[in-house]
């Protein structure tokens, strides 16, 4: 993980057009716990993010990704905007992958869940000057954590990438696609990040870097995502919009968009978004090869005949919640599918809402794409 990470930066850093950069979570967190929001499939979009939505009964986790039992598809209590913020850090953008300390075994240390990570990216391995990015603390610790942040300046950082200095965050946090949530979701997530237990855990600030570092990435608007096929005014509208947004900000188009020629300011190369390809070398993940192939490759989750055509909505979800492909073979790494990584605790409603998008937006050819086949 740190060494993928390592590549897209350096691919960041030194602006060169390299396809083979490759982004960043690791899919290893395991997560059971109850999955929560349930937006109705049939409200329109805004409606889906009011804080006052069916969402599950989950109490403010202490330890969310270990207290489990098996995650129940949809559940539909109300609970508020600190239940949708827990549903969406934990089971749709996945914070902590990239937040959350590992135990040696590469589960999530949840005695520091959110806590930051020291050094988890190397920028530039080779080059001290540069060094290494952290995660930081998100806890409400007062002094390693955002404990003294305001509720508007953690907003800032997660949806404009300016830290509470004014400083613009490296764009492996991706805040360029956190842009487009919405208030109520933001809001949501901040409200749930006070209920975490503060955890004492200094995470050192990154080294100044340079142009084009100076300045925050160019977001990725809402207008930039792929329209689906489907009209307002048709039953699978609200249905469709609802995944619209969930694509946009679950992190699927970082991962599944090859990197832009230009770096930054446009991390991902905006003609081809959602087109997939974009390299994983699965040494920078510890996979062994064999059995995985050196390269994984992101799917096309267009649906062209190279990509998702012929799926179903069903097929889409099981590949989210359970991380199998349309013919059962299982989904490799750095795909955060379940049955252990954060998307398992996705709704029903919005693994499906996700395909239904999906399906109706318009296909790209990206060529064929070796599917990795786990083991
Ligand atoms: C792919 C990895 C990744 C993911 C996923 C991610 N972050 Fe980050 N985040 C980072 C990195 C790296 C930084 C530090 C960037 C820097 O130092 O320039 C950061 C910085 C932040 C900061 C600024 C804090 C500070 O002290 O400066 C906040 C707030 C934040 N992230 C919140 C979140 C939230 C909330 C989520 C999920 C909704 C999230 N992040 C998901 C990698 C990630
Ligand atoms: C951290 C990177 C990452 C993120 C985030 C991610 N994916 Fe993936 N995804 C992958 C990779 C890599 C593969 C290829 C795995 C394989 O070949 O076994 C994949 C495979 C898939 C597949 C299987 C397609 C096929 O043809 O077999 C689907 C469907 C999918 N992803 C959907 C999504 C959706 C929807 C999201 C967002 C909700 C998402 N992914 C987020 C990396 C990611």
């Amino acid at each position: 993980m740190r060494g993928s990470m390592a590549r897209l930066a350096a691919c960041l850093l030194t602006m060169v057009a390299v396809a083979a950069c490759s982004s960043s979570k690791t899919t290893t967190t395991p997560t059971k716990d109850a999955g929560t929001d349930t937006p109705a499939a049939d409200t329109v979009l805004t409606d889906v993010v009011k804080p006052d939505v069916p969402v599950a009964d989950v109490p403010p986790d202490i330890a969310p990704d270990l207290a489990v039992t098996d995650v129940p598809g949809d559940v539909s209590a109300v609970q508020g905007p600190v239940a949708r913020g827990s549903y969406l850090v934990k089971f749709v953008m996945a914070c902590g992958d990239c937040h959350t300390p590992r135990m040696p075994d590469g589960s999530p240390d949840m005695t520091k869940q959110l806590a930051g990570v020291p050094a988890m990216f190397d920028l530039a391995p080779t080059d001290p000057s540069v060094g290494a990015i952290g995660t930081p603390n998100l806890t409400p610790d007062k002094t390693t954590g955002l404990g003294n942040w305001t509720d508007d300046q953690i907003k800032t950082a997660l949806t404009t990438g300016m830290d509470d200095k004014g400083k613009p965050l490296f764009p492996i946090m991706p805040y360029w696609l956190y842009h487009n949530l919405t208030a109520d979701d933001a809001n949501a997530i901040v409200a749930y990040l006070r209920t975490l237990p503060a955890v004492a855990n200094a995470i050192p600030e990154r080294q100044p870097l340079g142009f084009p570092f100076t300045v925050a990435a160019q977001p990725l608007g809402m207008d930039q995502m792929p329209l689906s096929s489907v009209k307002a005014g048709e039953p699978a509208f609200a249905q469709s919009q609802n995944g619209r947004y969930l694509v946009a900000v679950a992190g699927c188009v970082d991962c599944h968009t090859a990197p832009s020629a230009a770096g930054v300011p446009l991390p991902v190369d905006v003609t081809r978004i959602l087109a997939g390809n974009r390299d994983f070398p699965a040494s920078e993940f510890g996979l062994p090869t064999p059995p995985f192939p050196v390269h994984i490759f992101s799917a096309n989750l267009t649906p062209h005949a190279n990509g998702i055509a012929g799926w179903t909505t069903t097929q889409i979800q099981t590949a989210l919640q359970k991380g199998l492909d349309k013919d059962g073979n299982k989904l490799c790494p750095p795909m955060p599918a379940g049955p252990k990584g954060p998307f398992a605790g996705m709704t029903d409603t919005d693994a499906l809402a996700i395909g239904t998008y999906l399906l109706t937006i318009p296909p790209v050819d990206t060529g064929k794409i070796d599917p990795c086949k786990a083991p």
